[in-house]
This record gives structure tokens, C-alpha cells and sequence, in this order.
């Protein structure tokens, strides 16, 4: 392996103890590649608290995507309680990774990023060689999404009023490095 590439297993250490702190209490970032009832329940839950009723996906939605391949789905618990994921799968770009949803139900104490800054790392060591999303410019709270994303090196690829904004991250161990520097150090 590229001594450069780090390991996720590593990171998701990191993260557990970073976020435990911050949070004042056991964090358990777990990985899943497979859906079922409790997880279905649990992305449902927080999407249900965080996105407006036409972006929150039925179970019958993210059934079908965690069919697709390369399923990954992040949950951080905190207390053993789902407090944020993100999902994505194989995009059909070849070697593209599409991060499909992520939430968390505590705002502003760095989930997002540890969330985000743990996907990268996870697709770069699965030899995925960039990172596709679309977002929205604001959402409904006043969330400046594009901009949020702009901070992890995502840039604007396209804008369709019907999809949305479609963002790309190209994956480089530098880029990848920088962004667990930067939010795992
Ligand atoms: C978007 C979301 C995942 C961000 O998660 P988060 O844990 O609050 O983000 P972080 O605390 O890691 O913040 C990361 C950076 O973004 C900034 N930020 C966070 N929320 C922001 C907002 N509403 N507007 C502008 N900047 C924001 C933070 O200040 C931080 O900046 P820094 O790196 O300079 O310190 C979270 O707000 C959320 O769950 N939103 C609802 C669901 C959603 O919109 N998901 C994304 C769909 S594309």
C-alpha cells in the first residue's frame, strides 16, 4: 500500500476520540455495507429531524440504493444513540464515488467534516479515484451547502434547477491528507 495512503481504520479511531470528547460522551463511528431494519429506521429518523419532506428518502429509496454497488453507509452514535450518517455507492462514472445523503442532529461541532474527511479517506483506500454529490445552493434553514462543501475542495460541476448542484472532489492522497490533517490531526 502507498505509504502516503492512510488507513480508515486509523481515522475512525481518531474520530470515535475526537468526537468523544467534543461531545462529552462514548462515540462508535460504525461502517455498513448492507442495510437492514435498524439502519433503515435510523437514516430515516435523523432525515425525518433534518431535511425537508421531499428530499428525505422513503425506506423503499434507500433500499434500492443499498442494493447499488459499493454501498457504504457512516453512522456515529453517541451513547450508543444514531446521532449522523452519510451514505453513497459506486457512481456510474468509472472509478467516481456518489455520497449520496449525509445529516447530522448535532449541528456546528464537526461532524460534518469528520464525517466527510472519513468518506474521502475510506474511498481513496478503496482505490475510488474522486467523489460526486449534488446539493443545493441554500437549503430551506439558510444552510449555504455549496459553500459547506467548497471547504472540502468540492467544486460546482453543473447546475440543473431539476437535480441540483453537482459538486466533484477529485481524490489525491494529498487532497485526502490534508482534509484528516485538517480535521483528524
Ligand atoms: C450540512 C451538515 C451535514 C453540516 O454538518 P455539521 O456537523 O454541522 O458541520 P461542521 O460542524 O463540521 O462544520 C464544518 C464547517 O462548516 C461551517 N458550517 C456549518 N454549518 C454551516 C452553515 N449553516 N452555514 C455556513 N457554514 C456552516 C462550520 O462553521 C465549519 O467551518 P470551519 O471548518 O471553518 O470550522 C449539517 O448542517 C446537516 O446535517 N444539515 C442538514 C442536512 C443537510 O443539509 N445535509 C447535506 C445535504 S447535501
Amino acid at each position: 500500500m502507498d505509504a502516503r495512503v492512510p488507513s480508515i481504520s486509523d481515522y475512525i479511531a481518531r474520530a470515535e476520540a475526537k468526537l468523544g470528547g467534543v461531545l462529552g460522551g462514548a462515540c462508535r463511528v460504525a461502517v455498513y455495507h448492507e442495510i437492514n431494519k435498524d439502519l433503515l429506521k435510523i437514516i430515516s429518523e435523523i432525515e425525518d429531524e433534518r431535511f425537508r419532506s421531499e428530499l428525505r428518502y422513503s425506506e423503499r429509496e434507500l433500499t434500492i440504493r443499498s442494493k447499488k454497488r459499493g454501498f457504504t453507509c457512516f453512522i456515529v452514535y453517541l451513547d450508543e444513540r444514531p446521532i449522523a450518517f452519510v451514505f453513497g455507492f459506486d457512481d456510474p462514472e468509472k472509478g467516481a464515488y456518489f455520497s449520496d445523503s449525509a445529516a447530522t442532529l448535532i449541528e456546528r461541532k464537526g461532524i460534518g467534516s469528520i464525517l466527510t474527511a472519513l468518506e474521502t479517506c475510506y474511498c481513496l483506500e478503496k482505490g475510488y479515484t474522486s467523489e460526486k454529490m449534488i446539493t443545493e445552493d441554500l437549503d430551506e434553514s439558510g444552510r449555504r451547502l455549496v459553500e459547506y462543501w467548497g471547504r472540502f475542495g468540492f467544486y460546482v460541476t453543473r447546475r440543473d434547477p431539476k437535480i441540483g448542484v453537482e459538486m466533484r472532489l477529485e481524490l489525491t492522497p494529498e487532497v485526502v491528507k490534508e482534509l484528516l490533517d485538517k480535521y483528524l490531526p
